[in-house]
C-alpha cells in the first residue's frame, strides 16, 4: 500500500498521511533495513482508539478498586466474582473471560501458589494469610482493558508480603523500561532482573499480550530475555506486562480437572501484578490507572 503525502492516513484518523504517520513509517522502514523487527500496523492504535481503551480501563480499574474496598477473610472467591460481574454490567461494560475459550467466570482469582487462571468458586474461602491475585479483563464498546492486582489477606507471613512487594516492583521496573523505538526485549530483561536479584523465578510459560481491539493481540511479551531485542516498541502500540514470580522454580502445571489454573511446580508462592500500557511518543502511559 503506497500512500501518497495527501491521502489519508492508514491509521484511521482521518488525517493527512503527511500530517500523521508518515515520519512514523520512515522511521520503521529505516529500523526494518537494519535488521530489527518492527510492529505491523495493526497493532498501531490511532486516537480513538485509545481514547476507547481507556475509558474501558476505567470500568476495569474501578472494579478492581471495588474489590480492594471489600475483599477480606471468610469471602468466597464467587462472591468476589460476583461483585466484579455486577459492577461490569452495570457500567456498560462486559467481562472478557467469561466464556472466554470456555472460561467460566468473569475474574481470575488465584491463592498462594495459584500462579494465574484460577476459577472463582462458592468453595474457596479466603483466609487470613492468604495472597491472592485478581484478574479483570473488561470490554467497553468492543474495546478491550486488563490488569490485576495482588490482595493480602489480614496478616500475613513476611515471607508472603515480600513476595507480593517483589512482584509489584518487578511490574514497574518493566514499565520503566517502555520507551519509542526501544525494544520490547528491554522489558523482560529488566523484570528477570530484579525478580532474580531478589531471589525470585520468573513465570516463562505465560507472558503479557498486546490488548485494545481483541483480549490477547501481538505481540506475546516475555517477562525475562535480552535487552535490545525482540519487536521494535513504536507509539500507538497498547500491550500488558503482568509478570507472575515465583518463591522457587519458575515451573508451573496445569490442573487436570479444570484445565486452566496454573501452580507453582513445587509449591511455592507465586505473585503477579498487571497493567495496560500505552507506548507514547515521548514514554509511555499507563492506561489502567
Ligand atoms: N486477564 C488474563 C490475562 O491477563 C486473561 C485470562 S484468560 C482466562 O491475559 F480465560 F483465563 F480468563
Ligand atoms: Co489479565
Ligand atoms: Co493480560
Amino acid at each position: 500500500m503506497n500512500l501518497c503525502r495527501n491521502d489519508k492516513c492508514w491509521c484511521g484518523s482521518g488525517i493527512k498521511y503527511k500530517n500523521c504517520h508518515l515520519n512514523f513509517d520512515k522511521k520503521l522502514k529505516t529500523l526494518k533495513n537494519q535488521g530489527c523487527i518492527v510492529p505491523t500496523r495493526n497493532l498501531i492504535k490511532n486516537k480513538d482508539q485509545i481514547e476507547g481503551i481507556r475509558k474501558s480501563a476505567k470500568i476495569n480499574n474501578g472494579l478492581l478498586d471495588l474489590i480492594s474496598e471489600n475483599i477480606k477473610e471468610g469471602m468466597t472467591t464467587e462472591e468476589i466474582n460476583r461483585l466484579a460481574h455486577e459492577y461490569t454490567i452495570y457500567h456498560g461494560g462486559i467481562p472478557a473471560t467469561l466464556n472466554y475459550d470456555g472460561f467460566p467466570k468473569s475474574i481470575c482469582t488465584s491463592i498462594n501458589d495459584e500462579v494465574c487462571h484460577g476459577i472463582p468458586s462458592e468453595d474457596i474461602v479466603l483466609k487470613n494469610g492468604d495472597i491472592i491475585n485478581v484478574d479483570a479483563t473488561t470490554i467497553l464498546n468492543e474495546y478491550y482493558s486488563d490488569a490485576s492486582r495482588m490482595f493480602m489477606i489480614g496478616q500475613v507471613s513476611d515471607e508472603a508480603r515480600k513476595i507480593v512487594e517483589t512482584a509489584k516492583e518487578c511490574l514497574y521496573k518493566g514499565i520503566e523500561a517502555v520507551k519509542p523505538w526501544s525494544f520490547l526485549g528491554d522489558i523482560g530483561a529488566a523484570v528477570q532482573e530484579y525478580a532474580e536479584s531478589n531471589g525470585y523465578s520468573v513465570v516463562r510459560d505465560f507472558g503479557g499480550h498486546g490488548v485494545g481491539l481483541d483480549i490477547h493481540e501481538e505481540p506475546f511479551v516475555f517477562h525475562f530475555g535480552t535487552k535490545g531485542t525482540d519487536m521494535i516498541l513504536a507509539p500507538g502500540m497498547v500491550f500488558t506486562i503482568e509478570p507472575m514470580i515465583n518463591g522457587g522454580s519458575h515451573e508451573i502445571f496445569i490442573d487436570e480437572d479444570n484445565g486452566w489454573t496454573a501452580f507453582t511446580a513445587d509449591g511455592s508462592l507465586s505473585a503477579q501484578w498487571e497493567h495496560t500500557i500505552l507506548v507514547t511518543e515521548d514514554g509511555m502511559e499507563i492506561i489502567s490507572k
